[in-house]
């Protein structure tokens, strides 16, 4: 199985991001996630004149990877541009979560290039997951 690297993946979040729709913010946001199969999947924002409706980048990537058959990510890559760095925003926290684990390394990218590389355990500590329900 042919595993991609940091750079391939960076590049499937910058594609991603080109087409973001982000008219109303103008912040757009690319994401790709690595399956554990090796196959990336990418998402960007699109929003909506009706505002709370839009969605992250990371729930599209996350809902791409789903679509496909594919159940863990074994990276994950956040992308924009900005004052401050992107981290995903609250509730991608926790969809990550879902096919993630404490270990599994989200990716922190401006423009040009990876600038930070957390956890999930660093970014969402004491998370509710699948394992809360499994009985
Ligand atoms: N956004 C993402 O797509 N991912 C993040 O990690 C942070 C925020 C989007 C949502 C909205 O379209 C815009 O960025 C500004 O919040």
């Amino acid at each position: 199985m042919h595993i991609p690297d940091l750079d391939t993946l960076f590049a499937a979040a910058v594609a991603a991001r080109a087409n973001a729709y982000a008219p109303y913010s103008g912040y757009a946001v690319g994401a790709a996630v690595l399956a554990e199969d090796g196959a990336i999947y990418a998402g960007c924002n699109t929003e909506n004149a009706a505002y709370p409706v839009g969605t992250c980048a990371e729930s599209g990537a996350i809902a791409a990877m789903a679509a496909a058959g594919a159940r863990r990510i074994a990276a994950i890559l956040v992308l924009a541009d900005g004052p401050e760095l992107v981290t995903p925003c609250g509730a991608c926290r926790q969809r990550i979560r879902e096919f993630a684990t404490e270990a599994t390394p989200i990716h922190l990218a401006d423009p040009s290039g990876v600038r930070r590389t957390l956890t999930l355990g660093d970014l969402l500590p004491h998370a509710f997951g699948p394992d809360n329900l499994a009985r």
